[in-house]
């Protein structure tokens, strides 16, 4: 059971937060977090969350439904989030230098629509820095680390900076994912198609095996795909996937669509969108990769979960994991317990 203190205590603290801009309400949400876990007093919003054992990627999952990329993406707080009950936390988007992302206002919110409009632009403290953070960190779950490529390195030499940040991450990860779908890194999104795609995934593959070799140690190694992909493009994405042997796909990061925020005073800014209008055309994706891998490759759904059921419609659509953002803005950590009872449903069912 959710004890109404705590969810009543999320939806006061929620209240307050929503009275400041988007961006300093996140700030301050995961600075009040940290200061509730130094102070012992996290469970009081924490829900208690049944045990879901899943095995994934070689890895033990105590349950199926994770942090998604970029709301932590230095690892500062860590172990906070890592407290709320989450089957496994990632964080980045980590680059390998410092970049300060595009300028301020650059995150709204849209609450009439439960969605999310960013331009972030990978802003982060760079790879040295998260590093230090997850060699220091008490949270003993799983982590991935999501990694991309610095807004000054040109496109063709992106792979530099993925090899730069997979060589850095490797011995203080258990996952991780090669960020190729932000739409907020200019020219990103077309290292997701043909030969780029290709090219980038060998290198990496073939770096996994060196890395593998010097620290006896596999960290299984996963792709992020946009949702705006026709079904041919996930199609294709799937043969090369599968022909480079990579480990796993992350089906979806936000969109470009506006579709279902038409009417919002904030439709129309630039960045991607995340929530609720997200939903479908993201399970569509995560189930046309299920069909084009012949549900042979680890797939983790994410976006646009805002309630258990969207959880188990990514679980039927093919994912063995799924990832929470803008539904744990809005719903807080409620949402973890709804969404692993509804996979745990899911599992129990004819
Ligand atoms: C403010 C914000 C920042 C994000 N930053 C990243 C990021 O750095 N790297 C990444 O792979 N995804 C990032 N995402 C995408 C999420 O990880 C997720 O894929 C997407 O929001 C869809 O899930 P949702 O509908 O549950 O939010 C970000 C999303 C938001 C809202």
């Amino acid at each position: 059971m959710v004890t109404p203190l705590s969810f009543w205590l999320f939806r006061c603290i929620r209240s307050l937060l929503f009275l400041l801009p988007a961006e300093t309400s996140h700030e301050w949400g995961l600075k009040g977090l940290e200061l509730l876990r130094r102070w012992h007093l996290l469970w009081l919003i924490r829900p208690r969350i049944a045990p879901l054992p899943v095995r994934v990627l070689g890895l033990a999952f105590p349950n199926p439904v994770g942090l998604a990329a970029g709301l932590d993406k230095n690892a500062d707080y860590l172990d906070a989030l890592g407290a709320l009950g989450f089957g496994f936390i990632e964080v980045g988007t980590v680059t390998p230098k410092p970049q300060p992302g595009n300028p301020t206002p650059r995150l709204f919110r849209l609450a009439q629509e439960r969605a999310i409009i960013n331009r972030m632009g990978f802003n982060n403290l760079g790879v040295d820095h998260l590093v230090e953070n997850l060699k220091r960190r008490r949270y003993r779950g799983i982590v991935g680390v999501n990694i991309g490529k610095n807004l000054t390195t040109p496109v063709e030499d992106a792979a530099q900076d993925y090899l730069a940040c997979l060589r850095a991450v490797y011995a203080v990860a258990d996952y991780v994912v090669v960020n190729l779908s932000s739409p907020n890194t200019p020219g990103l999104r077309a290292l997701q198609f043909g030969e780029p795609l290709a090219r980038l995934l060998r290198l990496l593959k073939d770096e996994q095996q060196a890395l593998m070799q010097a620290t006896k140690r596999r960290v299984p190694l996963l792709l992020k795909v946009a949702p705006d992909l026709s079904e041919a493009e996930v199609r294709e994405i799937a043969r090369t996937v599968l022909r480079e042997s990579v480990d796993g796909v992350i089906a979806t990061n936000t969109t470009l669509s506006r579709a279902g925020v038409e009417h919002s005073p904030q439709g129309n800014e630039a960045g991607g969108l995340s929530g609720a209008p997200l939903t479908q055309a993201s399970t569509t994706v995560l189930y046309h990769l299920w069909d084009a891998t012949s549900g042979r490759l680890p797939l983790i759904g994410v976006g646009g979960i805002m309630q258990g059921a969207d959880a188990a419609q990514k679980g039927e659509a093919g994912a063995s994991l799924v990832q929470l953002y803008s539904g744990f803005i809005y719903r807080g950590p409620t949402l973890i317990r709804e969404c692993v009872r509804a996979l745990k449903a899911l599992r129990h069912s004819p």
